[in-house]
């Protein structure tokens, strides 16, 4: 200690000084650093069924949703991974759970709350028939016309944990911005509209190849300003995601705050 003081010093132990330099400088969860975690996970599309052989989606492969699963699972979190068929395995997780619409997918996720992280990394179609057919609908010759479907919209997943008013509202909440265009200024307002905590934002335009691709370059929103991460792996994307919720869970644990209560 300086100046003439003495006593305990706070230093912290030389061991967790020297993980936490190796988390700033290469972004890589510490193994246990999310231990006893609850995370819970969205991946992959949802199909929509227009009638028994087709579907409406999005287009997903579910890497970046595996791959953090994956990271999270690494890092010691207990991590409900819910997926829609995706065409990328599923990481190992504590709890797996297959879902195929997105009303289903809604289902999956009010079930396991309360968790204390959840990130939305699912491309939810947006829409669904009003009204499935239950054959195959059919086309010329037998039908005169082409079908009319009526959409309508489907749940938003994202939107209605992130404000939900009880103590199952997840202490982080973690959204997804796909776009094309205006890729930031979009964004921003997604992170607004939607009242999640953190945007990973990411331009999918098709020249980029990140769609179904094994890269991906992000940018992270928070409330307090915005980071833009390299072109990376997706792999690494996780791991430095990861990084940052293990950041934000020793600042809370350090100022005392809690997560959801206990299941
Ligand atoms: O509005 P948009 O689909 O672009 O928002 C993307 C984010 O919202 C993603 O995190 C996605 O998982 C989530 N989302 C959702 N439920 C929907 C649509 C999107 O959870 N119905």
């Amino acid at each position: 200690m300086a100046c003439g003081e003495f006593g305990f010093g706070r230093m912290a132990e030389p061991e967790q000084l020297v993980q936490a330099v190796e988390t700033y400088f290469t972004n890589v969860p510490v193994a246990g650093s999310l231990d006893g975690l609850r995370v819970l996970v969205t991946s992959g599309p949802t199909h929509e069924p227009i009638d028994p052989v087709r579907y409406l989606a999005n287009r997903s492969s579910g890497r970046q949703g595996a791959a953090i699963g994956a990271a999270l699972t690494a890092a010691g979190a207990e991590v409900t991974f819910v997926t829609g068929p995706a065409e990328a395995p599923p990481p190992p997780a504590q709890r797996l759970v297959s879902v195929q619409t997105a009303r289903e997918m809604h289902d999956a996720v009010v079930a396991a709350l309360p968790v204390d992280v959840a990130i939305f990394a699912a491309a939810v179609a947006d829409w669904r028939v009003l009204t499935e057919m239950g054959g195959k609908i059919k086309k010329a010759p037998d039908m005169t016309a082409a079908p009319q479907l009526e959409l309508v919209e489907n749940p938003d997943i994202l939107a209605e944990i992130s404000q939900l008013e009880t103590d199952a509202r997840p202490s982080l909440v973690i959204g997804f911005a796909a776009e094309t265009d205006n890729v930031l200024d979009n964004a921003r307002a997604k992170l607004q509209r939607k009242r999640c905590d953190w945007l990973i934002a990411n331009d999918v335009s098709p020249e980029t190849g990140i769609m179904g691709g094994k890269e991906n370059q992000a940018t992270l929103l928070t409330s307090s300003g915005e980071e833009s991460w390299p072109r990376l792996d997706k792999d690494a994307v996780a791991a430095r995601l990861v990084a940052k919720i293990a950041e934000w869970r020793a600042l809370r644990t350090e100022k005392g705050e809690t997560y959801a209560p206990p299941r």
